[in-house]
Formats: C-alpha cells, structure tokens, sequence
C-alpha cells in the first residue's frame, strides 16, 4: 500500500503542478515550524475527556482542554468536523490496553508514573488542516482530510487533533464530514487485516471465496464493499434483521448466525480462501474447519487477547503470554489442515486511505452511518454503542456548524435525538 501511495502522489503531484505550486506559495506563509499552535487559535479547546477509567459517567466535558500542539516537522493539525466511535472506545473508557497504550505514547512511563489523563477518546475524525509542521509535503491548511486516530494518541472527540502526515488522507469530496468520519478506522483496520494478515489484495482477490464472520457492523460493512470493489465472492453471518443491509452492500450469500442449522448452512458451501472474523469467541472454534486444506488459506481474526494479557498481567507476561497463545494456535492449525492462523490489528495508513477515497469517488464504497449525535451529547452516543447490534457506524458531529446542520435536522425530525440516516442506508441497499 505505501509504495502504492507514493506512485500516487507523485501522479497526482505531476497532474496538479499548477495547483501543487500554490499550494507550496500558501505553505510557505502559513507553516510552522515545531512545537507550535495556529495563531488567531485559542489556547484552550472544547472536548470529551476521562480523567478516569470506568463507565459513561467518566466522560467529562471541558472548554479548558490544551489545544493540541505541533511537535514534530511532519504532524499537521486538523481542526475535527466529525468523529465516528468505535468498540475500542467503549473498550478503552473502561481502562482496555491501558498497560500497553501508556507504553506506547511514553515509553518512560515504565521508570515514571506519569499519567496518561487527560485522556481524549474517538478514532476516526474528517475535518480541515489548520496548520502543518515545516517538512509536510502532502497538506496545507485549507485541505479537507480523514483519518484514523492511533489509540495511543489523543482522539477526535475534540475540536482539534494532531497526526502525522503519513497518518492522513485527503477527503472523498462527494462525502460531508459526518459521512466520512465513519470510514478511517474500520477502513484501515479492514485493510491490514485483509492485505497483511489475509494476504488479499486488489488484483488478488477475485477468485477467492472469503467468509466475513460479523458482517453488519463498522468493519463488517466496510468489508463486504471492500472484497466486492475487488471482485471477491463474499459469505457474511449476520442477525437475520441485518440481511437486507449487508446484501444491499453487495454480500453473495448471508447466513443468520442465529438460526439453527447456521453451522450445517456454512459447512454445506464450498470451502473458503479466507475467513474475517470480526466476532471471536466461539467464532474461531468452528470457523477454521470452514477454509480450504493446504492450499494457503487464511483465517485473520480483529479479537486478539493480546491488550487484555497486558492489561492483567503486565506488560512483559502479558505479551509473553500472548505470543504463546498466537504460537500454539498458528502451530496447531497448519499442522491439523494447512490452515494460516493470524490475529489482525488497526495500522493507520493515510496511503491505504487514499486507495479507499478512490473506490468512494467511484461509488465503490458508501458510508454507513446507522446514528449522529450533536457533540454535545458523546455520552448518548457511547450509549449507544453500548446496546451493541450495531448496523454500521454511529458519528458524533463536532463542528458547530455541522451542529447547527444537526440542530436543524432535529426541529425537523419526529424521532428523538440519535437521528440515523436513511439516505445512507437506503442508497447502500440500492447499490
Ligand atoms: N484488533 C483490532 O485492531 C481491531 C480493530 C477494529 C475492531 N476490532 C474488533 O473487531 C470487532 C468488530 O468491530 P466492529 O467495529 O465491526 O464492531 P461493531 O460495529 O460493534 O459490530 C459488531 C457486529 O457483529 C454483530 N454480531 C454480534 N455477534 C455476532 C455473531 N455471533 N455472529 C455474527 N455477527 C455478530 C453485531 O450485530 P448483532 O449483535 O445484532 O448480530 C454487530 O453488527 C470488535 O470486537 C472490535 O473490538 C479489533
């Protein structure tokens, strides 16, 4: 993906050199050098912060937050439209990968005890550059982006956020902010799983037959787009309510996990190349003996034990630990039938998410937003994230603009406060 990325940009660099040109003119006023905050910005921003693991009640919101600064040459600022939530969220208000997660934004937190709070969640943000580090090539304020927000740095439930150039992507214009904050992270938590772990890929994948376990949530739906965009044949399992929605964004086949015979269903169909398990648990007992013997097949699954191994017993056993799970399971199934055992992880990957913008320009890829909230209400949208069935993502819009969009919306509308949006859905199904 990022030798992809490369070739890309200098294509796009050569096409638009009339563009690029002042762009670079707009840059050389505009950029900064390290450990800056855009002039005219106030110090201080509006965000949802924890100052504590535990459960919604944590989450506090704050006008006093420190705006984000740039630290490093290559980071930009962006100033969020919207964030999208995600299980990790949840996961993570609840002190999930805690251990680890610390690690990696201070690794001198195993000598201190520095603090990780404040700590501001929300993965996914699609807004504007506001500002950029001296060696940033690819942006410069005005450009609309999205990304994915590493764990490990501080979120997009915020009004600004800081990320490296690498991390970021220029927004499908066809997408509001509220669509495309949806996207980042499933996508590029798809896309590692599928491309690194799964060994698929563009021009790979249209023979294969791959099962998504999980297919009607935010990655789940992501997915199905993703394998059909490339040709794959794509089996989902999914509640039988979420039938329409993952045929409508183009499954092949869709079994009710719930229904009895769901088990003799799957095993009745040819055998599979690779297996995207987005539920886990039991999933991965039954799921192995479903993907084709010695013939290089794949089974990636999003569920790994490795962040709950740190969390309980250190970060060394943890890991330790984890890799001996990973190694005893990996061992078992190429030996039993030739079968690829892996865990996949989120990678952010701006490349990756330019590849993603192209497939949405091409109406390959549709957001599915299920639910918005206005930001002022991030703990109804944690909430309802919490009652799980999730049908897509649920976003939070950020920017007062977009709120006053929202506000509008609501006068307008019969239902309560989570407004979902039908036209979304409603033009997935019909692809
Ligand atoms: N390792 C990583 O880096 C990484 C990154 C992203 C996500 N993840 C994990 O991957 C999983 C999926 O993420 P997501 O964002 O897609 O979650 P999500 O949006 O919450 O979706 C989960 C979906 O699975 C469905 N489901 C529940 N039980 C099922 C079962 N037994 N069989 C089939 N479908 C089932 C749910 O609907 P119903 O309950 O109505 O059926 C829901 O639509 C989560 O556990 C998440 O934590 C891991």
């Amino acid at each position: 993906m990022a030798s992809t990325r490369f070739l890309c940009l200098l294509k796009s660099r050569a096409a638009g050199s009339c563009k690029a040109l002042f762009r670079t003119g707009l840059c050389v006023s505009l950029k900064r050098h390290v450990s800056s905050s855009p002039s005219g910005l106030q110090s201080c921003m509006s965000a949802w912060v924890l100052d504590q693991y535990g459960t919604n009640e944590v989450l506090r919101f704050t006008e006093d937050h420190p705006v984000p600064v740039i630290n490093s040459a290559s980071e930009v600022m962006i100033k969020v439209h919207a964030a999208s939530l995600n299980p990790l969220d949840l996961s993570m208000r609840g002190g999930y990968g805690a251990k680890m997660l610390k690690l990696r934004r201070d690794p001198m937190s195993v000598m201190n005890d520095g603090s990780e709070f404040p700590l501001v969640l929300g993965r996914d943000v699609s807004g504007v550059v506001v500002d950029c580090g001296s060696e940033v090539t690819h942006f410069a304020p005005g450009d609309e982006v999205w990304a994915a927000v590493p764990p490990w740095k501080q979120g997009s439930l915020a009004e600004f956020v800081t990320l490296t150039e690498y991390e970021v992507s220029l927004k499908p214009k066809i997408l509001s902010h509220t669509e495309a904050a949806s996207i980042p992270y499933v996508a590029n938590t798809a896309l590692s799983a599928l491309v690194n772990a799964g060994g698929l890929c563009r021009d790979s994948s249209s023979n294969k037959r791959v099962l998504i376990a999980g297919g009607s949530g935010g990655v789940g739906t992501f997915s199905i787009q993703l394998l059909k965009a490339w040709g794959a044949h794509v089996t989902v399992t999914c509640s039988q309510n979420a039938e329409g929605l993952v045929r409508g964004l183009g499954a092949d086949e869709v079994v009710d996990y719930t229904a009895e015979d769901a088990a003799e269903q799957l095993e009745m169909m040819e055998k599979f190349d690779v297996i995207l398990d987005n539920v886990g648990g039991e999933t991965e007992e039954w799921a192995t003996h479903l993907l084709k013997t010695w013939s290089g097949a794949k089974y990636v699954t999003l569920v790994s034990p490795l962040l709950l191994s740190t969390d309980s017993m250190g970060l060394l056993d943890g890991t330790v630990h984890a890799g001996f799970t990973l190694h005893n399971k990996a061992i078992q199934n190429i030996v039993s039938g030739g079968v690829f055992y892996r865990w996949g992880f989120f990678a952010p990957d701006g490349p990756a998410l330019d590849e993603v913008s192209k497939l949405v320009d091409a109406g390959k890829i549709l957001p599915v937003v299920e639910a918005q909230f206005p930001f002022t209400q991030v703990p109804q949208a944690f909430q309802k994230l919490e009652e799980g069935h999730a049908r897509g993502k649920t976003v939070v819009r950020v920017a007062e603009e977009d709120d006053r969009q929202a506000e509008e919306l609501v006068q307008n509308s019969p239902e309560g406060t989570a407004e979902s949006e039908p036209g979304v859905q409603e033009s997935a199904k019909q692809s």
